[in-house]
């Protein structure tokens, strides 16, 4: 079933550090191995900022891209699988930093790893369909930098932090969203996080648990499969032909992986829009920083149909077609 929500403003926030390829010293890894098999050159790590201090950064910005009074905002929802703690949530904690205590806000994180971000747009656009939400600010926000292990090269060296934000709406009824989620909780041994952790990088030591765990090239084959299945499904549920379609959004996991899709399925390159090359792997912040940057850069722009589509643990994958 199709869908209106307008996206009305984005935003996101990079993290304090920029780690390049070169500054893995502790690693048996080169610039050229990672570069070759993902296209990562850089990524940016917190160095004091927590997963809300990303999120807020990100909030503000879509806030004031949508000219919006951030008082009307009714729904807040983070996708993270890293948050600052347990409970409460990031959602809560953000309505706090914007300093929204005294608004009613329905305010909730939301898990579903690298594709919660896709999952949170399909989650506010069926309560602004209902009338439930009328103006959702929804996150993506990571601090990866807590679950990795520093000192697993095959992992370690694909993310990052991060933070993208948008402000959705009901304003209008001419911005049609398509939607497609699925998941298979079997497969979660394939990639998987059991803690958190906060870690210097400079000084990490070895971990032996509460770390994310990846079968690498099990990933790989998923991933290349998800994004293929999330393109032609919603693309199926829109009505649209792919021709119709100016951009997609893929998670920014590893470039390899987009040039895969691409060819499997006989897409222009140049459709994906892609700034894994900076960002790195940045988890359920990927799809939005990749979409606010481009907006900023002028490449995405009003009126266009896109696809975003998500993958990652659970396995999870979900994509969605939206009119900017
Ligand atoms: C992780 C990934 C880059 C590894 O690339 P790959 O071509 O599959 O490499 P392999 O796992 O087969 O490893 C090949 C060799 O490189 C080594 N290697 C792994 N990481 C390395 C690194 N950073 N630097 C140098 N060598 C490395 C391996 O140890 C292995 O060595 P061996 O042949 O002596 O055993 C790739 O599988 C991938 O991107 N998978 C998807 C991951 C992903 O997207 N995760 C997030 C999902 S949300």
């Amino acid at each position: 079933m199709n869908e209106y929500v307008k996206i009305k403003g984005m935003g996101y926030a990079t993290a304090q550090r920029r780690v390049n390829n070169t500054d893995f010293t502790w690693l048996d890894t080169s610039d050229e191995w990672i570069t070759s098999r993902t296209g990562i050159n850089s990524r940016y790590v917190t160095e004091t900022e927590n997963t809300s201090d990303l999120a807020l950064r990100a909030a503000v910005s879509a806030i004031e891209d949508a000219g919006i009074d951030k008082r009307d905002i009714d729904t807040i929802i983070v996708a993270t699988f890293t948050p600052d703690m347990l409970t409460p949530s990031v959602a809560s904690i953000l309505q706090a930093k914007l300093g929204l205590n005294d608004c009613p806000i329905m305010a909730f994180d939301l898990n579903s790893a690298c594709t919660g971000f896709v999952m949170a747009f399909q989650t506010v656009s069926a309560f602004i369909q209902t009338g439930r939400t009328k103006t959702a600010l929804i996150v993506g926000a990571e601090t990866l930098s807590k679950v990795m292990d520093w000192h697993d090269r095959g992992t370690c060296v694909l993310f990052g932090d991060g933070a993208g934000a948008f402000i959705c709406t009901n304003q209008g009824t001419q911005h049609v969203a398509s939607h497609f989620a699925n998941s298979r909780g079997d497969l979660e041994d394939v990639l998987s996080a059991e803690g958190l952790k906060l870690q210097d990088i400079s000084d990490a030591q070895p971990l032996t648990s509460g770390t994310l765990k990846m079968q690498g090239q099990a990933v790989f084959r998923f991933a290349v499969d998800a994004i293929s299945d999330g393109i032609r499904q919603v693309i199926e549920k829109s009505g649209l032909t792919l021709d119709q379609i100016d951009y997609i959004i893929p998670h920014q996991a590893n470039l390899r992986i987009i040039a895969h899709v691409a060819s499997k399925m006989k897409i222009p390159q140049e459709k994906f829009i892609t700034n894994l090359e900076r960002f790195g792997n940045t988890s359920a912040a990927s799809i939005p920083i990749a979409m606010a940057e481009a907006k900023a850069n002028g490449i995405l722009k009003e009126g266009q149909r896109i696809i975003m589509v998500g993958f990652g643990a659970g396995l999870t994958w979900a994509g969605s077609t939206v009119e900017l």
